[in-house]
């Protein structure tokens, strides 16, 4: 398993923990609500574009509606970029996640052990 860490420049200085309260979310499970998520997930937010997997890519491009497993790296100057599982899997996904640290990565760009996500998350959500 690669470490992600070293894409970013936390490597060289740690990343600062935040200190940013957890959004008060509330989740809605209607069926017109999942619906809007997954149009957005799978269309303009295009989170699938770097939460699929690489195997998966055809799929993607086909309009799919595909697993967010993850699992890709982007090759980037400042080293690979990890792209995390974030199906609701429990061990390998962020099943074990709050709503509200879920909400405060996509809101705050901070993951869940508290620091700041690397810039690939940060500047798409
Ligand atoms: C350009 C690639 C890219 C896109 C597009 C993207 N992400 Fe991410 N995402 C990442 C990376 C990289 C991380 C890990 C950041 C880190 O480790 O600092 C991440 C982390 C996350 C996390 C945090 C998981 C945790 O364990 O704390 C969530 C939640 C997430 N992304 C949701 C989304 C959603 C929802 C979208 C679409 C709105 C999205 N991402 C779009 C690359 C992306």
């Amino acid at each position: 398993m690669p470490n992600h860490f070293n894409c970013s420049i936390y490597t060289v200085f740690p990343s600062p923990k935040q200190k940013i309260a957890y959004p008060d979310v509330t989740l809605l499970s209607d069926s017109l609500s999942l619906a809007r998520g997954e149009y957005l997930i799978f269309g303009p937010a295009h989170c699938v574009g770097c939460h699929s997997k690489k195997e998966d890519e055809a799929a993607v491009k086909n309009g799919e509606i595909v697993a967010l497993a993850g699992g890709k790296f982007f090759d980037t100057p400042m080293g690979n970029i990890y792209i995390p599982n974030i199906t609701p899997d429990f061990e390998t996904g962020i099943g074990n996640l709050s709503n509200g640290e879920i909400a405060r990565a996509m809101r705050y760009a901070v993951y869940h052990t508290g620091r700041v996500m690397d810039q690939e998350c940060l500047l798409r959500i």
